[in-house]
Order: structure tokens, then C-alpha cells, then sequence
């Protein structure tokens, strides 16, 4: 049986799961019903000078027959009095002495900042994470992506934290800024033990075309709030993979951004993740949702042969690179398999129109297309587009013994230098005459 317990800089936890600090870790009644579900640990929504909230909070992006794709909030911090909170926070740990219990804090000054801190570790909280994250209503008094935004900032207030704090300290960071390594590497320089992120992405979620007025309305008004959910996913595990990557960061990282299952978690702690944290999906689907993560990450662990997680945290770190490493030999072109074609002829379209006139509909009356092999630069579009799992494979053409990557290129001469220079990379694909596009219609 693979061994799931995982540690984030000293926070122990019997599985890598955590719920993100939000709705689902207001009180300490979802915290225990969590934990008895099979969560490994929470982060309290969090803890600062009690809120007043507005109502309505969410707005959501549905795409299709997919409710919440995107999730939108303009809720700040607990509007719970701290003495409950901290009474609850003592409570859970008397229960459940061996799950992780985090306390998330936003307050403004340095003597704010020592007070919350001991009263959190005086909780008994396992360790402590710091929201310089939150990008709507915080922010505007000075609080949550406001700090996250200014690296100096965040590296005084992370050192104030640092001079009192005795359990693990955990810097949230946001996503609204061009590079997150910045801050990353301010929380490091702060003397942080590890980062979380991403908080969420500052977004209007969509706009009320009769009322003239954003989502979520209030009273008639809105404002811009923090976006998350499934959509988000991929700008987090870049922003993970950078922070992994950069040797001015070096600190254990706790992954937050759109994780719904067990393959959404491991892709992050194969991109140099500790452990996951996960909000939006739970205020989707409830805490059951562990019920399956949990198996699926032994079920894979043993597949692989990992014994514990530190056998797969950052595999796939060394073959994430930059472009310019790319091997520009290496060529695929698309593969139909007929057999499994329903002949919906998406994929035609798609080539035919957004990439490179490379799939025909044969005149024979078939109606499979066929791939053009000389026009395809094996883009993967249509394969993409494909309704049918598997139908639309890439075949690779080049026989593996030629690597050459732009940097190569450059040395070797052969990188385009003018405008109208022979090397082009498109100068040896076909592309048909423009008024080919009129005969067409006729
Ligand atoms: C309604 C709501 C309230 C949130 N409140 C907090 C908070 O109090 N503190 C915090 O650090 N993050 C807060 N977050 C951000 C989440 O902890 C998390 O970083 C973000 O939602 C991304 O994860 P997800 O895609 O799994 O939702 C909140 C998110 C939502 C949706
Ligand atoms: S998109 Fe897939 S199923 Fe549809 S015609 Fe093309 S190959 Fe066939
Ligand atoms: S891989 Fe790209 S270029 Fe090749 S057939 Fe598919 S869509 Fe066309």
C-alpha cells in the first residue's frame, strides 16, 4: 500500500488533500465533518478583524452543460468574531491531532500581526498561512493582493510574521501580477518555510446584457471579484511550475487552482508541488469528493511503483523547458482512424479554416477525411477537435536521430534573420492561392 502522508515544510498531514481557505473551512463543524470524509488537512478561512459581507457574493461561468467551469467571488475574510473561530480551531485539533490545521491570517500592523499570530499558535494551529492574495475589497484597504503585489511589502510583513511565529509559515501568494516568482522569492527572502498559490484571479465573470450591470449584482451595482474553479487550473500550474523551477525561490509549495480529482493533484506534485489545496470543487460537489481522490492516488502510485510522494514530487519539472530547447526536428502528422470515424467532418473544418488546408473530404463519396501529409505541420488542432477519443492520433514521421533546438539554430546560421529570408520555417508549406478561397464557393 503506497504511503500518502505528505509534509509541507514541517506540516504534517495524513494524505496531500487540503481544503483552501474559503466557505467549505468557515467553522469548525465543516472542518471535522471534512476531515472524518478523508481530507488531510484545512486551512480556516481567513482570520483577521471581523468582515461585513454583501449579498449577493458569486457569479459563474457555465460552459455548455458544464455549471461552474468558472467560479467568481467578491466575499472577504471570516465576518466570524476571532474568539470563535480560535475556540474551534482548539476543538478540531482535540479530535483530530494528526490532521494539518492551518490558520490563514489578514490584518494590517505589525502589533496586529504578533497578537493574531501567537493567538493562532496558542489555538494549537499547525502552522500559519499568510493571505497577501485576496484581490477584491482586501485589497482596496491595504490587505490581502495588495501586499501580494508589492514584494517589498510582502517581504516586510512575512519577516514581522518571522520574528514571532514558532509553527510553519505558509506565504498565499496572488496570481494578478506579471511574475509570480517575485514574490515567491520576497516570501523566501522574508524568511517564509512555504508558499501557497494561487489565490484568485482578479475577473468580472460576465455582465447582466439587460440590466447593464456586472455579475454578482448588488443592489444594482457590482465589482470586480476573484476567479477560480476548473478554469483556472492551467495558469496555476504554470505559475507552480514556475516557482519550482527558480533557484531563488527553493521553498516547498502547496498547490491551489482548479483541482477537482486525484489526476488534477498529481499533475501538481509532479510539477514541484508538496500537497494540493482545493476550494471551488468542494463548494461544488461537497467533501465526498476525497471518496475518490484518495483511492485514484494509490490506485496510480501503484500503478507507477511510487512507494510515497516524494517518489513523483517534480518528475516532471526537468522536461518543462523553455522554447528555445525545443528539438525543431521532431515532426508528427495527424492519423485518422476510420474505423472509428463518425464523420463529423469537425476536424476538416477546423484545418480547412484555422490552420493549414491539410484534410480533404474525398470525391469518392466518402464523407472520412483524409489527411494531406505534405501540408501537415502537425499542429494537434484537429485531434483536438475530434469528438472520438482516439480517432485523431499524431504519428511521429521523424526516425528521433536529429535534435536541433532554436539556440542550435542561431549558432549554426541557420535561424531567419530578414524579413523575406529563405530559412522561413513556412517558406516549405504548401498554402493555396487566395482566390483558390472564391472558386470554392462557386
Ligand atoms: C467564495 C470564496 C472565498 C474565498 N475566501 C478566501 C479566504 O478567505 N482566504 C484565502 O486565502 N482564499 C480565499 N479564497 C481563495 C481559495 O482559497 C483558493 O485560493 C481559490 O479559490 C483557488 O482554488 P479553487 O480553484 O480550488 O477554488 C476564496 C475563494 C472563494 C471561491
Ligand atoms: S473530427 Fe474525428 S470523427 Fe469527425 S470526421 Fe474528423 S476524424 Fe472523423
Ligand atoms: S495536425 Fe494541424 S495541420 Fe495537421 S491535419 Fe491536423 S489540423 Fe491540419
Amino acid at each position: 500500500m503506497p504511503d500518502l502522508s505528505a509534509n509541507l515544510a514541517g506540516i504534517k498531514s495524513p494524505n496531500p488533500f487540503w481544503l483552501a481557505s474559503a466557505p467549505p473551512t468557515n467553522s469548525g463543524y465543516q472542518i471535522m465533518k471534512a476531515f472524518d470524509a478523508g481530507w488531510g488537512g484545512a486551512v480556516w478561512k481567513t482570520l483577521g478583524v471581523p468582515v461585513v459581507n454583501v449579498s449577493s457574493r458569486y457569479g459563474a461561468i457555465n460552459y455548455r452543460s458544464n455549471r461552474m467551469v468558472g467560479f467568481n467571488n467578491i466575499e472577504l475574510i471570516s465576518d466570524r468574531p476571532l474568539r470563535d473561530n480560535l475556540r474551534e480551531i482548539e476543538e478540531v485539533k482535540k479530535y483530530f491531532p494528526h490532521h494539518a490545521v492551518v490558520a490563514s491570517l489578514m490584518v494590517g500592523s505589525r502589533a496586529e500581526w504578533h497578537q493574531i499570530v501567537k493567538d493562532a499558535e496558542n489555538a494549537g494551529a499547525d502552522g500559519l498561512e499568510l493571505n497577501f492574495g485576496c484581490p477584491h475589497g482586501m485589497c482596496e484597504r491595504g490587505m490581502g493582493s495588495a501586499v501580494g503585489q508589492e514584494p517589498e511589502v510582502l517581504k516586510l510583513i512575512t519577516s514581522w510574521v518571522m520574528e514571532v511565529a514558532t509553527v510553519p509559515v505558509i506565504v498565499k501568494l496572488t496570481p494578478n501580477i506579471s511574475d509570480i516568482t517575485e514574490p515567491a522569492q520576497a516570501a523566501a527572502q522574508g524568511g517564509a518555510n512555504a508558499i501557497s498559490l494561487i489565490n484568485t484571479i482578479q475577473s468580472l465573470v460576465g455582465v447582466d446584457i439587460d440590466n447593464f450591470v456586472s455579475y454578482p449584482v448588488v443592489d444594482g451595482k457590482s465589482t470586480n471579484g476573484g476567479y477560480c474553479g476548473p478554469a483556472v487550473k492551467p495558469i496555476a500550474l504554470n505559475m507552480v511550475k514556475n516557482c519550482a523551477q527558480h533557484p531563488g525561490v527553493r521553498l516547498p509549495i502547496s498547490a491551489i487552482g482548479g483541482i477537482e480529482n486525484w489526476r488534477d493533484a498529481v499533475e501538481y506534485l509532479l510539477l514541484g508541488a508538496s500537497n494540493v489545496q482545493v476550494c471551488t470543487a468542494v463548494m461544488h460537489y461537497g467533501f465526498g469528493i476525497i471518496r475518490e481522490m484518495i483511492p485514484g492516488l494509490e490506485n496510480y502510485m501503484r500503478d507507477k511503483g511510487f512507494q510515497r510522494l516524494d517518489d513523483f514530487i517534480g518528475k516532471a519539472l526537468p522536461n518543462v523547458l523553455h522554447w528555445e530547447d525545443l528539438n525543431l526536428h521532431y515532426d508528427v502528422k495527424a492519423s485518422i482512424n476510420p474505423d472509428k470515424c463518425i464523420q463529423c467532418q469537425l476536424c476538416y473544418t477546423a484545418c480547412e479554416d484555422g490552420a493549414h488546408q491539410a484534410i480533404r473530404i474525398p470525391e469518392d463519396g466518402s464523407r472520412i477525411p483524409q489527411i494531406i501529409e505534405e501540408n501537415c505541420v502537425g499542429c494537434n488542432l484537429c485531434s483536438l477537435v475530434c469528438p472520438v477519443e482516439n480517432c485523431i492520433t499524431m504519428v511521429r514521421k521523424d526516425d528521433g536521430s536529429r535534435h536541433e533546438n532554436w539556440k542550435d539554430f542561431v549558432v549554426a546560421g541557420k535561424a531567419p534573420e530578414t524579413f523575406d529570408d529563405e530559412r522561413a520555417g513556412g517558406l516549405g508549406h504548401w498554402v493555396p492561392a487566395p482566390t483558390d478561397a472564391l472558386k470554392k464557393r462557386g
